[in-house]
């Protein structure tokens, strides 16, 4: 059934496993990424951005996430607002069903973020509904937002990653019901210059002076080499793509207890490079379902690699 994170963050952090949160914008992606749960038996967040709002049509999209919940009644699925900038967005995304609200003011000052944070709190669970927020700065490319450079964002890592004490501030002075942390994940498919290591100590700190507070990992895609690859084969052009590897996010979820895992990217990367194979190996194949079918198995296979790398097939 459609449901709130809340249930589902307090039985990922009991059972070691992280619920994976995954971008939809349109029909074939959500039916790609609830096949290979209902197949692994994994509760999911499905999430939604400002720009999957303006691509699909808000309209469309809750249909298409409707007929997927009556579809398989016993699954567990939250809708999510992911990045949200405003609170009349979050107002937008309450009357429109979602289960849960993020509000992003990690670009404002720490006193912004909290003015902005608290009054999307308020609003949100006037009606019920949860809100993650989010402190520090991640690397790579958001929409609307002039993202960092790899290179640039790892000479001065330090300095972009979540503080502990102020985490502690923002939680206390927001009620929040998780945070989004900067450990050194980054969004988009081109996230470093070389290996990433995540700072796990991090997030012990901020597990320490945000005792409850359930975290998460936006940026976590692991961009497999495999599918570069594959794109690069069959005409595209994507040098230095790089993610972070899935061992690490893998230890994330086990060993330090983070609940929620946003994955975009390595979905985008499976599906264009399954319909350049199909455009490559046929080119005068023109029937969209002779693409978009292997496209979206292709999503399905992605998420359930996913949902073993989290540790959450099965518990559901
Ligand atoms: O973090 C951003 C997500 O990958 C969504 O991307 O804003 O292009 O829909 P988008
Ligand atoms: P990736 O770009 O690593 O898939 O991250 C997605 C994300 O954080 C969505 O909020
Ligand atoms: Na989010
Ligand atoms: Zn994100």
């Amino acid at each position: 059934p459609l449901m709130s994170t809340k249930p589902m963050f307090d039985l990922a952090y009991e059972g070691g496993f992280g619920v994976g949160a995954f971008n939809v914008n349109n029909m074939e992606i959500t039916q790609g990424i609830i096949e290979a749960c209902a197949q692994e038996k994994s509760p999911l967040i499905l999430q939604i951005s400002k720009g999957a709002r303006k691509y699909a049509n808000m309209r469309y999209l809750k249909a298409i996430i409707d007929a997927a919940v009556e579809e398989y009644p016993e699954l567990p699925i939250a809708i999510h607002l992911d990045h949200g900038d405003t609170v009349d967005l979050v107002k937008e995304c309450i009357g429109d069903g979602f289960t849960s609200v993020m509000i992003d003011g990690s670009h404002h000052s720490l006193e912004e973020n909290i003015s902005l944070t608290a009054e999307a709190v308020k609003v949100a669970h006037a009606a019920g509904v949860v809100v993650e927020a989010e402190l520090g700065m991640l690397g790579g490319i958001e929409e609307d937002v002039v993202g960092l450079d790899a290179a640039e964002y790892e000479k001065n890592i330090e300095k972009f990653l979540t503080d502990p004490e102020d985490a502690k501030v923002f939680y206390e002075k927001t009620g929040i019901d998780s945070l989004a942390v900067a450990i050194g994940t980054s969004h988009g498919a081109y996230k470093f210059t070389h290996e990433a290591k995540l700072a796990f100590d991090r997030i012990e700190q901020i597990m320490k002076t945000c005792p409850g507070l359930p975290l998460v990992m936006h940026g976590s895609s692991s961009v497999p080499k495999e599918f570069i690859d594959l794109i690069n084969q069959y005409g595209g052009k994507m040098p230095n793509a790089m993610g972070v590897p899935e061992d690490q996010i893998a230890n994330a979820v086990r060993q330090y207890g983070v609940c929620k895992v946003n994955i975009d990217t390595d979905l985008r990367l499976a599906l264009t490079a399954k319909i350049r194979e199909v455009f490559a190996k046929d080119p005068a194949e023109f029937d969209p379902r002779k693409y978009l079918a292997p496209g979206r198995d292709a999503i399905t296979e992605m998420v359930k690699r996913k949902l073993h790398m989290l540790n959450s097939a099965g518990k559901a």
